[in-house]
């Protein structure tokens, strides 16, 4: 384990007339070496305060942070080999793209031939080559961000910190960005804490992704785990989209239940969690694992909404009194179905993530 957070909290003290604030509650982490782990979560979460304990710009209240075994609670940030890329470049705009990132080299007073050698390298990293004597002001917002990550790089950091670095990009550059900084960030196998509250820009970064809420881990994975198997109702609805459906379970054999949804008994497989029969369950569905047909065996159920996107037909579908969203994404089923249609619904049980009710 290469970085470790240990039951972190950061408790801020009152001050002007608002309480103390937990901005951060026994979090606890584990980064491998070379792992890009992204911090997920809601304005106010307690994402950069996480990332300003890692840093050094912020004390724990409590807890400890282990870098290389080492334990670096009391360390300032200047002794932690860390380089931070901010939301705002934050690049000097009196200095032209080479001294930008030479800044960095110039402070620890590395010989000039060293110092050469490593700003062009990273500038090629970045392909940035060419740009060294332009000012800041001739650059692109993306080729901006650019430099900044360059002059992070260039500091060849044990660790990287990013806090939504890409939140000032217009959309198409953003895409294009979180790219590049993965690319990066792989050839340089640099281990690296990813903020952002944009759950596409985790599910394209992350080798891990860390769901925060209120200041606390919601859960931890993979991009895969994270969206399939969310832990909890607020995962469910913060990574991608999810219906709710409310259900009873009559019986559990192993990773196989049957249960009771809109009055239908229906049998779901791959359950990772264990129930006990008549336990209220809430269903997570996710609008593109239902199926909607003119007819057949399922749910019945009538088309309230329908939306065509284009590469994606959205309906909300009423059953049982209840609104569903469903998403068709396969273009043989191109078809739209009317508002006020009666249709049979059916959900591809081997995805459905179970919870218990109040989760
Ligand atoms: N210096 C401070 N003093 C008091 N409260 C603070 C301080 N810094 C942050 N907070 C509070 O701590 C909580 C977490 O803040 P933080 O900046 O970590 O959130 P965030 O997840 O980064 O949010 P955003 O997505 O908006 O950047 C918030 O309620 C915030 O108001
Ligand atoms: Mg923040």
């Amino acid at each position: 384990m290469y970085l470790l957070l240990k039951n972190i909290s950061k408790i801020f003290p009152p001050r002007g007339g608002v309480g103390e604030v937990t901005a951060v509650n026994q979090v606890s982490l584990e980064i491998e070496k070379g792992e890009l782990v992204t911090l997920l979560g809601p304005s106010g979460c307690g994402k950069t305060t996480t990332l300003r304990m890692i840093a050094g710009f912020e004390f724990p209240t409590t807890g400890q942070i282990i870098l290389d075994g080492e334990e670096i609670n009391e360390q300032p940030p200047h002794k932690r080999d860390m380089s931070m890329v901010f939301q705002s470049y934050a690049i000097f705009p009196h200095l032209n793209v080479f001294e930008n990132i030479a800044y960095g080299l110039n402070v620890r007073r590395l010989p000039r031939p060293e110092i050469n050698e490593r700003v062009n390298r990273v500038l090629d990293l970045v392909h940035l080559n060419g740009y060294g004597d332009r000012a800041p002001n001739q650059l692109s917002g993306g080729q901006q961000q650019r430099v900044a990550l360059a002059r992070a790089l260039v500091m060849e950091p044990k660790v990287l910190l990013m806090d939504e670095p890409l939140s000032n990009l217009d959309a198409k550059l953003r895409e294009e960005m979180r790219t590049e900084i993965r690319r990066i960030q792989k050839t340089l196998n640099i281990t690296s804490v990813y903020v952002t509250h944009d759950q596409i820009e985790a599910m394209t970064l992350s080798d891990k992704i860390v769901v925060m809420n209120e200041g606390i881990i919601e859960q931890i994975g993979t991009p895969t785990e994270i969206y399939r198997y969310p832990k909890s109702r607020f995962v469910a609805g913060f990574i991608g989209r999810a219906n709710f459906i409310g259900g009873k379970v009559l019986n559990q054999n192993n990773k196989q239940m049957t249960a009771e949804i809109f009055g239908v008994t229906i049998t779901l497989s791959g359950l990772r969690n264990t129930f006990s029969p008549g336990q209220p369950i809430t269903l997570i569905v996710r609008p593109e694992m239902i199926d909607i047909y003119k007819s057949g065996g399922g749910f019945p159920g009538i088309i309230r909404r329908a939306v065509y996107l284009g590469n994606v037909i959205e309906y909300d579908v009423e059953i049982g009194g209840e609104l569903v969203t469903a998403a068709e994404t396969d273009p043989a089923k191109m078809v739209m179905y009317p508002e006020g249609e009666a249709v049979t619904v059916n959900f591809s049980e081997t995805t459905i993530q179970v919870l218990p009710a109040r989760s």
